[in-house]
């Protein structure tokens, strides 16, 4: 094939904070499965949760080796509070001379002996590349929710403002429409945002 995507998530995950450790199996399956369907320059597309687990990290790496280009990305339609995001992988080399079938490329990559340069060399470019990615979706993230607290904020004002207003006028009583208010605390409290 030219082209492999992969989406895989499962309702267990979805809104864990530990996202990335329960989807590894999956993802890892997912790659072996691509190397498997991939037609040499061929390009996958697959979604992680984060690379900072060593079983990803690995993964990563051995794509690094496997594809002429591999690049992170979150798309615009992707919910920016969400940790998902997509790597895309281009230029498939083909699979190496000693490839040993999918799960072998997996129990490799778990014992970390799937590489085909030495550490040092992936920790300087495609680890230092991962990590910058993180700390731009983790100050991607953080904006989001605070963008969306701040919009309720001001929506709550507004509301304030207007109730208070008709009241003045006597027009209408307020009909009990603060509780459906949404409380901006709560919310900012259940995400930690203490900054
Ligand atoms: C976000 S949805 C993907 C939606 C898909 N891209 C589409 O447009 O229909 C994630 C999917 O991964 C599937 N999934 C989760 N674990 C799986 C597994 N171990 N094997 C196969 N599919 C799995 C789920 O059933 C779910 O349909």
């Amino acid at each position: 094939m030219n082209l492999v995507v992969a989406d895989g998530g499962f309702d267990a995950q979805r809104d864990s904070e530990c996202q990335e450790e329960l989807a590894q199996k999956l993802i890892l399956h997912e790659f072996a499965t691509a190397l498997q369907l991939l037609d040499v320059d061929g390009t996958l597309v697959l979604k992680l949760f984060g690379c900072q687990t060593e079983s990803i990290r690995m993964a990563m790496r051995s794509m690094f080796d496997l594809f002429n280009s591999l690049e992170m990305t979150k798309p615009i339609s992707s919910r920016p509070a969400s940790s998902e995001r997509y790597v895309i992988l281009e230029g498939f080399k083909g699979l190496p001379a000693q490839w040993e079938g999918g799960q072998n490329w997996i129990n490799n990559v778990l014992i970390g002996r799937c590489l085909q340069r030495d550490l040092s060399f992936y920790t300087s470019s495609v680890d230092h590349y991962l990590d910058q990615f993180d700390s731009d979706m983790l100050v991607l993230n953080l904006k989001a929710c605070f963008a969306i607290l701040s919009h309720l904020e001001r929506k709550n004002a507004a509301k304030e403002l207007c109730q208070s207003k008709r009241e003045e006028k006597n027009y209408f009583p307020s009909m009990g429409g603060r509780n459906r208010d949404i409380d901006v605390k709560l919310y900012r409290h259940a995400w930690q945002l203490f900054i």
